[in-house]
């Protein structure tokens, strides 16, 4: 039976692709290595947490001793590597988080898989997790493809595209077997609402101002998030040691476009009239160093790995708002306490 460490696995991407591993890799044991940070929550794997091939472990990737007994005791074979702290903006107000878990747990990581693995790298794969936000920001035209040089610009990509070098520079110098992808912006259910699309759900469904930055004509490229852990799977599985893939569904949307799509949505499942949930829209200051356009070009992993995004976006952003409308206690469980607290500092003291 294989081992394999998914970190960030309570997570919104990370339960997706636990999810995915446990159900249909039976003959693999999956260990869930999750700090459980405001952003990690159990409640998103409740369907798969008894199965007998799926291990929970609470630890936090900053501490390096318990990143290498977890090493020795688990006898891995491999890493699919998703802790993080994910949220742009809390990134601009604590920007040493970003480089504690990002940076130093990649690195702990990458440590303990030198260590445990040395005597045979080609038989044990790390599989780090990135983000499209490395290359930085397109103009109206261009696609972000493997070849895009660096550049990020918050503290957040700074931290994702140093913790991609770390992960190349031990491939090139001591030989692990690591692959990288970098994917766009996910949207699904789990997801925890700081972020564009479920926090509009929440405000949205609860009579609440939508929060615009700037003008609204920000573009982001929208994955369904099982499309993302289907990526996974299949680079995990077949990508040659030490390349990089990019996955997104070529999918651009503007934010004030995809808000509108979202109200019309939300309307009729609420039985508003149409137009009544879009007077919510507020346009507010933008985020400092506000990228203007993510665009991916994934035509090297459809190509070579066969992989396709399965989803339309209306579709899928039907799927997501439902999945919100019928899972309050989620939702509600989330917003209590320390949101509150995240959400006035972040929009009403502005
Ligand atoms: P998330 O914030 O929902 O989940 C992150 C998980 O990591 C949480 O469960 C949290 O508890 C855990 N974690 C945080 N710090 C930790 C630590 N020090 N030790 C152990 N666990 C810790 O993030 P997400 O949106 O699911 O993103 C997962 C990964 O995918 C991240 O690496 C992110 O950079 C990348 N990514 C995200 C997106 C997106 O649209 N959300 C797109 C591309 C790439
Ligand atoms: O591109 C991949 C990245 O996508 C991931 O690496 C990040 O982890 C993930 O958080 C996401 O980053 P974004 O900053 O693009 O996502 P967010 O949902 O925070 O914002 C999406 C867009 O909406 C962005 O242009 C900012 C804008 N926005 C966001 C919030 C939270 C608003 O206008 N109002 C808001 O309240």
């Amino acid at each position: 039976m294989k081992k394999i460490l998914i970190t960030g696995g309570a997570g919104f991407i990370g339960s997706h692709v636990v999810r995915l591993f446990v159900t249909k890799y039976p003959n693999y044991h999956i260990v869930n290595l999750d700090k459980l940070t405001y952003a990690g929550n159990l409640a998103n794997l409740k369907d798969i947490q008894d199965k007998p091939n799926y291990t929970f472990v609470k630890g936090d990737i900053v501490d390096a001793d318990f990143v290498n007994e977890l090493f020795t005791l688990h006898k891995l074979d491999g890493v699919i590597h998703l802790a993080a702290e994910s949220h742009v903006d809390r990134s601009i107000s604590n920007p040493l988080e970003f480089v504690m878990t990002n940076v130093i747990g990649t690195v702990n990581l990458l440590n303990a898989a030198k260590n445990q693995w040395k005597e045979n790298f080609s038989a044990h794969r790390f599989y780090h997790v990135s983000t499209d936000e490395v290359y930085g920001s397109l103009g109206e035209t261009g696609m972000f493809t493997e070849t895009t040089a660096y550049d990020p610009h918050s503290p957040y990509s700074a931290s994702k595209a140093s913790s991609d070098h770390f992960v190349r520079a031990y491939h090139d110098t001591y030989g692990i077997d690591a692959v990288i992808s970098n994917c766009s912006n996910n949207y699904g259910s789990h997801h925890f609402p700081e972020k564009l699309i479920p926090l509009s759900i929440h405000n949205i469904k609860n009579n609440k101002s939508i929060p615009i930055y700037g003008t609204g004509e920000n573009i982001r490229d929208w994955l369904w998030v099982e499309d993302h852990a289907r990526a996974i799977d299949v680079i995990y599985h077949q990508a040659k040691t030490g390349t990089t893939y990019n996955i997104g569904g070529h999918n651009e949307w503007t934010n004030i476009d995809l808000i509108h799509l979202l109200c019309k949505i939300m309307d009729k499942k609420l039985n508003r009239a149409e137009g009544e949930s879009a007077k919510l829209i507020t346009y507010v200051k933008d985020r400092a160093g506000h990228d203007h356009r993510y665009a991916i070009d994934s035509s090297k992993l459809q190509k070579e790995l066969g992989w396709v995004p399965s989803l339309q976006f209306e579709e899928g952003l039907t799927k997501t708002v439902d999945w919100y409308l019928n899972n309050e206690a989620w939702l509600s469980n989330v917003t209590s306490g320390d949101y509150k607290k995240y959400y006035e500092t972040q929009y009403v003291k502005r």
